[in-house]
Order: structure tokens, then C-alpha cells, then sequence
């Protein structure tokens, strides 16, 4: 079936603003999500190297993530960060995950396991004694999900803000649910595994009520203590329940207490309640069901969570979930889904389109939508009137075209994002790149929430933020070095908050290869985030423009005009990102740029090569087209990291499958195939990113080329099928090529965004740009300003067809940053001479 073609006939009128309905349309949008898009990588039934997606019952945004958790046997190959796997063992449910991070897994907490027996061979301290395969088919739909476990017993689930719901059905015989305050989703080494640190649980009602809490620390953001409070119910008292602790055998870094020792058995002390200090005891209940009525029997809990205390958490349970059928809340959460975020994007959906295309619409939307999690009201660290947002996870992530999705489609959740970004500033002293648990960090390159805030701010967010605070915030992570906390990622400086190489930035102008890990990657990203201080700058602080516009060209410093690709023959392409050292001169001995020696924390580049990074400075393209030679050899640099096999480093699960240099699966090469709109090739730029598009996104399990990240890839994608990409930090969006023939966008709550794509045709390839029409007048560059079309609404026409044909005859997408002067310094003796000095380890004695 191809893409009906041209069916839109094309009204004048059409150009006139047309409003958005303030109202669900009733169209059941949810019908077209796959909630299993990224739930499996390149090899069938291992979520290694795919989505790590969370999969289960939530709402927009939700607090709650309510999902199996499971275990895999094989841990080269185990990936568990949403919770669930393809093939996975069921350890329990639980309410809080994150989706598509990669890292270390954090949560899977507030527990719940079914079981048809908890003695001998089953000992509930150790789940491998328990832990069930799935059979049959399971179902995951918006806000809900249903397997069955070996055992016999079914579970459906369902999720509201901050509670859920679910429901077992037991084969014949006693039924028992095990709540083990202890159990997270666990690490594979040390270093990067939570801890269990301690909590409480207490039953009422005869058990037919439990509360309590529980604290974790550890995981990705080598998370402080947090703790959890929660509220569960069961629909009918169980016949016996009792309240279980156990000896702690979890190995902690560096405060281990009895690891390496056998689980033991639990004690059942008879108590209504048992509590576990800091580092101590595990501690847990068991309600059972063991009624003589031998035909099968169900059980529904109704939990809640609060990060404040147990009447808040029994409150949320109450108020969010009134019903005992888990379908109730289902489709409270489908509707709120429908309502506030699928029906804000609205394409055609009768049977001739490409049902395929509407699926990865809709799913992508949903992705994007699960991160952060909105939990204003629920801040347990400081009074605050300001919303509060945690899981950022990371801005690095979704800096570049995720937060300018949110804010066309989410003003309003996005404005709370800035003001938490801003609030979290101002009571810990930096804003996260990283944050989840209610702490900052890891910080993979610069101190992204600027870019996030300038973005917002250079396309006229005002609303309740207080941008004289948000610039501050900016100019802390600026100027004032994080202290280091020697993560053993990178001992050369912090990577919990803020920029943890300022230390030569700001004296060297550049990163020093002997002084700084991941000096390349990390100087363009400096570079970008001083772009951003510039930017909002010149409307809060105009004194300081100047100064950051100068900043933002130190990439430059990092850049060699001799550095040389190697193995490329018979292209050779000369100017490269390269390693500098404190005296000042470049090392390009047995330098390649294709390389990155592992591309880890401890790397020249994280995540990517140099390559890669090479191209990515989204504020002064111009500088970088002269660096590379000039418009014929960029675009021949461009067309050949979309060869096949010319990647020559191997990036392990960030680049599965990949052979190119361009890697669509990793966020540093989002904006890579749209640079040909530079030179004023935006045909190529259309072809490259929908062929990429086409490659790796798929309406099935393997459908993301790696970690969705929060959605960032998702976000990506929907650009692409909108037929525009943002350029993060400037009110410009670049003209790509629509996937459908007619959307229409509601944004800023009331606007509508028409985008309409006149003869499109995939099957014959008919995706070519031929001319623009923007708001009725012809429009000759590859490119739009926000105020075009994207503050009251408007309506962009592609004509599309199947030559590649440059139509665009007016200046490329702009360079602000260019203009930019350097800091002309550059050594390290000067850097010492003016007051800057690493701190070392052994400065502090270790
Ligand atoms: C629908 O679009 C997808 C690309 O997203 C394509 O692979 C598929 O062939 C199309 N289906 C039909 C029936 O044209
Ligand atoms: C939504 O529609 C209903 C009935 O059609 C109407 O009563 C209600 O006011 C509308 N809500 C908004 C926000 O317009
Ligand atoms: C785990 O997976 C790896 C990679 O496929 C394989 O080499 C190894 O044999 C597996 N280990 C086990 C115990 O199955
Ligand atoms: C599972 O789904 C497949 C494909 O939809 C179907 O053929 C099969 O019968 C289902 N199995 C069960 C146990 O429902
Ligand atoms: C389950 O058991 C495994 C193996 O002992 C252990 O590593 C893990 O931490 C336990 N908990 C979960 C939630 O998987
Ligand atoms: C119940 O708890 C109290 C205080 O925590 C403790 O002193 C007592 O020994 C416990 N009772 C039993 C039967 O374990
Ligand atoms: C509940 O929802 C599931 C999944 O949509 C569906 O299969 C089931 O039929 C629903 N049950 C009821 C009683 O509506
Ligand atoms: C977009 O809005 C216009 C004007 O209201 C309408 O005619 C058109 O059918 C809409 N298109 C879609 C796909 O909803
Ligand atoms: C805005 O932030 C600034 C700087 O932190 C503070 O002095 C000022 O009181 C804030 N304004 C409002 C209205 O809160
Ligand atoms: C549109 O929404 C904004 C707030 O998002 C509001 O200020 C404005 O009055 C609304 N305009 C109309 C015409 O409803
Ligand atoms: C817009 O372009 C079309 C086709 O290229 C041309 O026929 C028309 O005259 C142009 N309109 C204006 C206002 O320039
Ligand atoms: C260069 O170094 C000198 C110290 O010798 C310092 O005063 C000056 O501000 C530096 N220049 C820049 C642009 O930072």
C-alpha cells in the first residue's frame, strides 16, 4: 500500500489560523501505540542493545511506572533498566522505572510478588527460588499490562499518577502475595548497583492494608539515600498475614555487611510491623490467601507512593484509584493519554494511509512522554511553591530535539520542567544534567540543562519562570568549578553537576587531553553551552554577551587544521577535533579520528568518535564548513559517514548493527544528516535522515537503534516525520520532508501548526522537496524561524516529488555563533600563573 497521494486539496483558506479544538476529538488514538517498540536489541528474546523501555501502566509524565520487573540469567548480555525483558525471569511488579536509559538500572521498587507457595523449595529472600518464566501471550497497551506467569497465576496492571493497581488470578489452591521492601532492579558490578538501605513496614486491618517505606541509594547518578513511602490495599483481607525480616547480605561499596553469606531464612516475628535502621535488616510481609475453596481465586492491591509520608502515599491510593477494576483506571489513563498528548498531533487515519506510519506516530509520542517524572508536590528535600521534576535522565539526551517537542506540544509541563531545573539550582547550588532519585547526576559532557533553558528562552517561554534566576543558574555552571566527587568513572573531575573541566576551559581556552577525560566531546559541548549562556545572556545580561559569544568559539582551540582521517582512502579529509595537551601543543601522533579508544568516560569522546563530534557545533556551522575546506569537501566529508563500513570503532551496545561513522542510534549524530541544509543541499539532508529513519526505526520490538533515552530517539523520529528538525538553542527549524500528506500540530495549547505534503508518495519515492509555501507566501531558504509558524500557529506545504532538486536559492540556516573570538591563551603555565589547579586525589589524602 503506498501513501495516498495528494488527496488534500489545497483551500486558501486553509492558510487562515485555524484554531485547535480545545477538546478530545474521540479519536481512541491509544489504539495505534506499540508499547513494545525497543523492548528487545538485535538478538530475538535479549533486551541487550535495544530500547531498555519501560513497559507496563503509566500516565503522562506519571510518578508511577508500573511494571514487571525481571531478571536475566546471561549477564554479558543482560540489560534490565526498564524493569522488563523480552524473556526475563518475574521477580514482581513494582511502581517506580525508569524507560530507555542506559547506564545502570535504578528503581524497580515499591514490590509485589504473587506466588501459589512461599515454603520449601521457596525461600522469599531468594528470588531465583521464585521467579517465574511468562507463557502464552501477554498484552501491553496504553496504561495497561497483562501476562501469565509458569505458574499459573495472571497479572493485569494498571497505573494512575502516583498509584497503581493489579490484579492476580491464581490457579486452584492457596494464593500468597511477598512484598519485599529490599527488592530494586539490580546492577552487575558493584559500583553501579543500588543499595537497599533500610526501611519499614507495618500491617493494618489484619493485613488487609500495609504501609511503610523503604530507601535506596546507588545506580546510575551514584545516587544518595532517597526514601519511599507506600500505601497498599487489597480488595479482600487476606486469611493470614505476616510481617518477615532477614539479615542484609547486599554487597555495598564500601560499607558491605554481610555479603558474601547465604540469604538464611526469613524471621517471622509475629510483630504488625518491623522497622530496619540505616544499612540494616531486610524486611518485607507475606499475605495469603489459603480459603478451603479450591477453584481459582483473584486477588486486587491498590498501591500508592508518596515522597513525603504513608497519609500521602494512602491518599494518592484513595483519591487516584476509587474502583477495584484494574480496567477502570486503564481507561482513566487512556483517556488522559488521548486528551494531552496523542490528540495533539492529528494526521489522517482512514484505511488508505500507511497504518505503519500512524503506529510509530503515536508510539514515538508516547516515549517521549514518559520522562521526567512530574512529581510537583512530592519534593521531600525543601519547601518549594515551584513545580518539581525528577528522572532527568539525561539532559544530555534531550537537549537536542526532545525539549523542543515539549514545548510546542507541552507548554505547560514544560515550563515546570525549567522551573524545577531552576528551583533544584537554587536549593542545591547546580542544576542536573542528570537527576533521578532526587539527585544530581552523571553528567556524560557539558552542563546541558543550559542548553535546555536557552532553547526555551530564545523561542520566548516566559510564563512563571523566573529567568533572572535562570541565568544565574547558567552562569554558575559557567564559571564556578564542581567539586570533584572522583567518581571512578573519571577521577580528572566532577560528574555529578555543573562542568567538571572548567578548570582548563576557562585558562586554557580548551580541554587538555593530560588534563580532562573526554576532552573532545566535551569541548564542543562547552562550547554549545556557552552559546547558550550568550544567548540569554543578551536579553538578561547584555554585559556578558560578548564574553560567552567568545566562549562558545573555543572548540576551535580544540580543533587541528593538520589532523587527517586515516583509512579512508581515497578520500583523505584534513581538520579534525584533536588532542591538545597543557603546553599548548597538539598530539597527533598516531591520531585517529575515527578512533576514541572505547568511547567511555575515561575517553577522548564519549559515546562517539571525533569524527562524529567534529561535526557537531549546531551554533556556528559556517566556521565549521571553512574548517573542513569549504561547502564541496564538508559535503563530501558528510557523504561519506553515511558509507557502509567505514565505521572503525566498535561502540558496543551504542552502536549494535551500525557500520556507518553516522550513528542515528547514539544522540551526539541527531543533527548530522540535516548539516547538507548548510551548504544548501537539503535534498540530501531529506534522503539521508528518512533513509535512516527507514533503517532503523521499526513498528517492532527491535525498533529503536539502541537506548531510546527517554525518548530522544522517539523524539527524533517524529521530527523526521513531521518534516522539520530543530536547531537546539536558536528559534530556527530546518525544512525537512513530511511523512504524512496532511497534520495538523496543536501548540501552545491553542495554536495550530497545519504541515501539509502535496504529491508524497514513499513507494515511488516522491519525498523530494520541490518548493515551500509557508503561510501562503513562496518560501526560497531550507529554513523557518520560530515566530513563523510556531507562536501563532500557521501552515507550512511542501510540494514534494521524486527529483532531488536544489530549490532552496535563499541563505542557508544561520551561524549565530559565529563572530565568536577565542580566548587566544592556551597554555597550561599560564593556567597556573592566573589561579586554576586541579585538584588532585591525592590532595585530599586519597
Ligand atoms: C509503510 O511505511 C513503511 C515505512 O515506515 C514502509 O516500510 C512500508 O513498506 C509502508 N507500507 C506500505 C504498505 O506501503
Ligand atoms: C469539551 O466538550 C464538552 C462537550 O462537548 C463541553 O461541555 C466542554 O466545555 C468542552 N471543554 C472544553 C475545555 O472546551
Ligand atoms: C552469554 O551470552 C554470550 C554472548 O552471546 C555467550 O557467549 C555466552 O556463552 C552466554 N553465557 C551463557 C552462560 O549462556
Ligand atoms: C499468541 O499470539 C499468537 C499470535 O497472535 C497466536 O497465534 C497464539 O495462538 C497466541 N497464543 C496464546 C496462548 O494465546
Ligand atoms: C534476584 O536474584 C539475583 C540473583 O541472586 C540478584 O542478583 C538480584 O539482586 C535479585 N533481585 C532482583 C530484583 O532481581
Ligand atoms: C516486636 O518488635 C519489638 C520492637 O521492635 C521487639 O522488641 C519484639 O521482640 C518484637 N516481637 C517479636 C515477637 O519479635
Ligand atoms: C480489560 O482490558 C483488557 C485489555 O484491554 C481487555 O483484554 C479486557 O477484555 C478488558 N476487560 C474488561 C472487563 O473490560
Ligand atoms: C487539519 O485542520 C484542517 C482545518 O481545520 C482540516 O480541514 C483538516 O482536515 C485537518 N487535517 C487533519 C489531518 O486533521
Ligand atoms: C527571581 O530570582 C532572583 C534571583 O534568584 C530573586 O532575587 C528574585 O527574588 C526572584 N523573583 C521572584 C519574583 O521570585
Ligand atoms: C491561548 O492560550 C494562552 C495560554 O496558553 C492564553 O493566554 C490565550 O488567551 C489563549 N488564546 C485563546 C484565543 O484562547
Ligand atoms: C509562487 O511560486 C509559484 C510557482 O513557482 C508561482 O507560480 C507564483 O507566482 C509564486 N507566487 C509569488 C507570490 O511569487
Ligand atoms: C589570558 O590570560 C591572562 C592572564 O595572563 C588573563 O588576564 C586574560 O584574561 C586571559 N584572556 C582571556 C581572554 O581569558
Amino acid at each position: 500500500m503506498s501513501l495516498k497521494k495528494n488527496t488534500i486539496v489545497l483551500l486558501t483558506s486553509l492558510i487562515s489560523l485555524s484554531r485547535a479544538q480545545d477538546n478530545f476529538s474521540g479519536v481512541n488514538y491509544a489504539q495505534y501505540v506499540n508499547p513494545l517498540i525497543g523492548s528487545e536489541g538485535p538478538m530475538p528474546g535479549q533486551a541487550f542493545g535495544g530500547g531498555d523501555i519501560f513497559v507496563g501502566g503509566a500516565v503522562p509524565f506519571g510518578v508511577v511506572k508500573f511494571g514487571i520487573d525481571t531478571y536475566e540469567t546471561n549477564l554479558t548480555l543482560s540489560t534490565i533498566n526498564g524493569g522488563y525483558t523480552p524473556e526475563g525471569l518475574v521477580t514482581g511488579v513494582s511502581l517506580m522505572h525508569e524507560s530507555g536509559t542506559g547506564g545502570a538500572p535504578k528503581y524497580g521498587i515499591v514490590h509485589q510478588m504473587p506466588l501459589t507457595t512461599i515454603t520449601s523449595p521457596v525461600n522469599i529472600l531468594d528470588n531465583t527460588t521464585y521467579w517465574q518464566r511468562r507463557v502464552g501471550n501477554e498484552t501491553a497497551q496504553i496504561g495497561y499490562y497483562s501476562s501469565t506467569l509458569e505458574n499459573g497465576i495472571a497479572i493485569r496492571l494498571s497505573a494512575a499518577r502516583h498509584s497503581g493497581i493489579v490484579q492476580y488470578d491464581y490457579p486452584p489452591g492457596e494464593g500468597h502475595v511477598l512484598v519485599d521492601v529490599s527488592h530494586y532492579l539490580p546492577g552487575y558490578d558493584g559500583y553501579n548497583s543500588q543499595d537497599f538501605l533500610g526501611g519499614e513496614i507495618e500491617l493494618r486491618d489484619g493485613g488487609q492494608q500495609y504501609t511503610g517505606y523503604g530507601q535506596y541509594g546507588g545506580g546510575f547518578g551514584e545516587g544518595a539515600p532517597m526514601r519511599v513511602y507506600f500505601c497498599g490495599e487489597f480488595e479482600n483481607a487476606p486469611d493470614q498475614a505476616q510481617t518477615w525480616r532477614a539479615r542484609n547480605t547486599d554487597p555495598y561499596l564500601r560499607q558491605h555487611v554481610f555479603s558474601n553469606e547465604p540469604y538464611g531464612m526469613p524471621t517471622y516475628t509475629g510483630n504488625v510491623s518491623q522497622q530496619s535502621g540505616f544499612l540494616n535488616d531486610r524486611v518485607g510481609a507475606v499475605f495469603s490467601w489459603t480459603g478451603t475453596n479450591s477453584s481459582s481465586s483473584s486477588v486486587v492491591s491498590k498501591i500508592g507512593i508518596s515522597f513525603i509520608s504513608v497519609d500521602k502515599a494512602c491518599t494518592f491510593k484513595d483519591d487516584e484509584i476509587s474502583s477495584w477494576e484494574v480496567n477502570d483506571t486503564a481507561s482513566a489513563a487512556v483517556d488522559e493519554w488521548n486528551t494531552d498528548v496523542f490528540s495533539k498531533i492529528q494526521v489522517p487515519l482512514d484505511a488508505s494511509q500507511n497504518e505503519t506510519n500512524i503506529i510509530l506516530l503515536y508510539s514515538s509520542l508516547y516515549f517521549m512522554h514518559l520522562m521526567p517524572s512530574d512529581r510537583t508536590g512530592e519534593n521531600p528535600l525543601w519547601e518549594s511553591d515551584e513545580p518539581s521534576f525528577d528522572d532527568f535522565y539525561t539532559a544530555w539526551d534531550i537537549f537536542r530535539c526532545t525539549v523542543s517537542l515539549y514545548h510546542l506540544l507541552q507548554p505547560d509541563y514544560y515550563e515546570g520542567m525549567i522551573r524545577s531545573l531552576i528551583d533544584i539550582w537554587r536549593h542545591e547550588g547546580y542544576m542536573p544534567d542528570g537527576r533521578s532519585g532526587n539527585y544530581n547526576g552523571l553528567t556524560q559532557g557539558g552542563s546541558n540543562a543550559d542548553n535546555i533553558l536557552a532553547d526555551a528562552y530564545v523561542k520566548g517561554l516566559r510564563r512563571g519562570i523566573n529567568w533572572t534566576a535562570g541565568y544565574q543558574a547558567m552562569v554558575k555552571d559557567a564559571e564556578v568549578v564542581p567539586y570533584n566527587t572522583f567518581s571512578p568513572l573519571d577521577m580528572t573531575g566532577s560528574v555529578k553537576e555543573g562542568r567538571g573541566a572548567l578548570f582548563d576551559w576557562i585558562p586554557l581556552g580548551y580541554l587538555s587531553v593530560d588534563g580532562s577525560a573526554r576532552s573532545l566531546s566535551r569541548s564542543v559541548e562547552y562550547s554549545l553551552n556557552d552559546f547558550s549562556l550568550y544567548q540569554v545572556a543578551l536579553g538578561e545580561a547584555p554585559q556578558d554577551a560578548q564574553k560567552y559569544l567568545n566562549r562558545s568559539a573555543q572548540w576551535q582551540n580544540n580543533w587541528s587544521h593538520d589532523a587527517v582521517s586515516v583509512n579512508t582512502t581515497p578520500e583523505v579529509f584534513t581538520g579534525f577535533l584533536a588532542p591538545r595537551l597543557q603546553n599548548g601543543q597538539f598530539n597527533l601522533s598516531g591520531y585517529n579520528p575515527a578512533l576514541c579508544g572505547g568511547c567511555e568516560w575515561d575517553a577522548i569522546t564519549y559515546e562517539a568518535t571525533p569524527f562524529e563530534y567534529s561535526f557537531v557545533v549546531p551554533h556556528d556551522v559556517e566556521t565549521l564548513v571553512a574548517f573542513m575546506g569549504g561547502a564541496p569537501s564538508f559535503e563530501a566529508r558528510l557523504d561519506y559517514i553515511f558509507r557502509p563500513n567505514t565505521s572503525q570503532q566498535n561502540l558496543g551496545a551504542n552502536g549494535a548493527g551500525i557500520t556507518t561513522i553516522m550513528n542515528i542510534g547514539n544522540e551526539p549524530d541527531f543533527a548530522t544528516p540535516y548539516l547538507y541544509h548548510y551548504v544548501n543541499k537539503q535534498h540530501k539532508s531529506a534522503q539521508q535522515s528518512r533513509s535512516l529513519a527507514n533503517e532503523f526505526f521499526h513498528n517492532s520490538d527491535y525498533g529503536v537503534p539502541g537506548n531510546s533515552d527517554a525518548g530522544a530517539l522517539n523524539s527524533w523520529l517524529l521530527w523526521q516525520m513531521l518534516g522539520l528538525y530543530p536547531i537546539v538553542t536558536q528559534p530556527v527549524y530546518l525544512l525537512g520532508s513530511p511523512w504524512f500528506g496532511d497534520v495538523n500540530v496543536t501548540i501552545n495549547n491553542n495554536s495550530t501548526l497545519r504541515i501539509v505534503a502535496h504529491g508524497l508518495d514513499d513507494a515511488s519515492a516522491s519525498y523530494y522537496v520541490q518548493s515551500v509555501v509557508v503561510n501562503g507566501r513562496n518560501w526560497t531558504q531550507n529554513w523557518l524561524q520560530h515566530t513563523d509558524v510556531m507562536v501563532q500557529g500557521g501552515t507550512v506545504e511542501f510540494f514534494l516529488g521524486t527529483n532531488p532538486v536544489v530549490w532552496e536559492t535563499g541563505p542557508p540556516p544561520p551561524s549565530p555563533g559565529h563572530g565568536g573570538v577565542p580566548n587566544p591563551n592556551g597554555t597550561y603555565a599560564m593556567a597556573e600563573t592566573i589561579g586554576y589547579k586541579r585538584l588532585k586525589r591525592r590532595d585530599l589524602g586519597i
